[in-house]
């Protein structure tokens, strides 16, 4: 795994601006770790579609990786479509997942005909749809039916970022589990797996802790069971990820409840692998520097002002520590679309290109076209040979093409 940014030699006057490059190189050293977890541990991993679908490298995603999980019909298409072929699906790859916090069953009916494991929120999505998934497994027998479980144990400190927080909508808890199949033990029928999704960029200690409530809470269930989804949020691919110590957990786990395990990490597939480049349009002074950049914090980079955190510019400091500080704004009419305040060794100069880090999972399927500003074109770079491809660039007729 690269320990350097491979970036600092991307010469970022290759692709137009603004535009999300990706480094095939590191991408592929994410999946090699994840895969080197699946083999060692006979866990399965699969990608989370929703922190990173660039698609143009699905064929690197079935080569290390069981296949992907999907939040709903798009991403579920999108699985099937790209990432699962015939090919990788005869050596147990190419897997399609998918849950949501609830199906529109004109939805589901499609998710049926395409994923191999539908994860239901809560008992009363299964019951209502139970009569059209097991008509849909008679057609395709791979079909898997799990329920989504809320283990009511946090380990986030944000509530936007955290499922297990009070009065939370997603899975079932405990006592209404429990409940819920004294009233009719008969739901479990069909019923293959359970799936919980607890952790947001964390390694193994809070993954322990999770499990350890799990087992206590829902123990019980597993031996009706298959398989059990740790849902995502596994920084399995940083440099700091005890990943020794996670594939003995693994084994234990999967050996002493006959289950199989399934991950579904998206941040770990892609961290340290894009940067988003933008340029330099305008400085102005009001109070301080400003630089008006061909990019926007609200369309390119919504996390910036959702989160919210202060993305890392590649060559920039704090405010003030170097010479030169500067506000980074957007193009936009919001008052807000300020992506930070940053210093520099030298002066900013019009037309200069930034390279903002980190910028390829969540921020590339995030963006907006809010003031008509274009979305960010798309290139594939690899660092071990400098070859670029300019995968995707877009312009007005994508922007119209979604308003009416
Ligand atoms: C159900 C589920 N699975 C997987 C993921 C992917 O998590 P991450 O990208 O943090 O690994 C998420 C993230 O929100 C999720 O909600």
């Amino acid at each position: 795994m690269p320990q350097f940014n491979t970036f600092t030699k991307f010469d970022t006057s290759r692709v137009p601006s603004p535009c999300f490059v990706i480094d095939r190189a590191v991408v592929e050293a994410n999946l090699k770790i994840l895969h080197r977890v699946q083999r060692e541990s006979g866990a399965k991993i699969l990608g989370a579609l929703k922190a990173f679908s660039c698609w143009s490298l699905a064929p690197l995603f079935k080569q290390y990786l069981s296949g992907t999980c999907a939040s709903g019909l798009h991403e579920a298409c999108l699985g099937r479509e790209e990432f699962s072929d015939e090919e990788s699906r005869a050596r147990g790859r190419g897997e399609v997942h998918c849950y949501s916090a609830a199906y529109k069953e004109s939805d589901l009916i499609e998710i049926l005909k395409v994923a191999d494991h539908v994860v239901f929120n809560s008992f009363s999505q299964w019951s209502r749809f139970k009569a059209l998934a097991l008509t849909a497994k008679q057609r395709r027998p791979e079909l898997q039916f799990g329920i989504r479980i809320n283990p009511e144990h946090s380990e986030g400190d944000v509530p936007l970022y955290d499922p297990c927080a009070p009065c939370s909508r997603m899975g079932v808890p405990c006592a209404v589990f429990q409940q819920t199949l004294k009233n009719d033990p008969a739901l479990l029928d069909g019923i293959s797996g359970l799936h919980f999704h607890t952790l947001c960029q964390q390694d193994l200690p809070p993954l322990l802790r999770t499990l350890e409530a799990v087992e206590e809470k829902f123990g019980t269930y597993f031996k009706c069971l298959e398989w059990i989804n740790f849902g995502g949020g596994h920084h399995i691919s940083r440099n700091d990820y005890q990943v020794d110590e996670l594939i003995g957990v693994l084994k234990a786990f999967q050996a002493r409840h006959k289950l199989q395990v399934y991950m579904e990490p998206g941040e770990a597939v892609a961290i340290r692998s894009g940067v988003l480049i933008a340029e330099v349009l305008d400085i102005t002074w009001n109070s301080m520097a400003q630089a008006i950049l061909d990019t926007s914090a609200t369309c390119h980079m919504p996390d910036v002002l959702e989160m919210p955190y202060r993305a890392d510019v590649l060559d920039t400091a704090m405010p003030n520590e170097l010479a030169h500080t500067y506000r980074l704004g957007g193009m936009t009419c919001l008052a807000g679309d300020v992506i930070g305040d940053y210093s520099f060794a030298e002066p900013l100069a019009l037309g200069q290109r930034l390279m903002f880090d980190d910028m390829a999972h969540y921020t590339m399927v995030k963006t907006t076209t809010f003031n008509g500003i274009n979305l960010p074109a798309i290139a594939i770079w690899d660092s071990r040979n400098n070859e670029l491809q300019l995968v995707r660039q877009f312009g007005y007729e994508d922007f119209k093409q979604r308003l009416s």
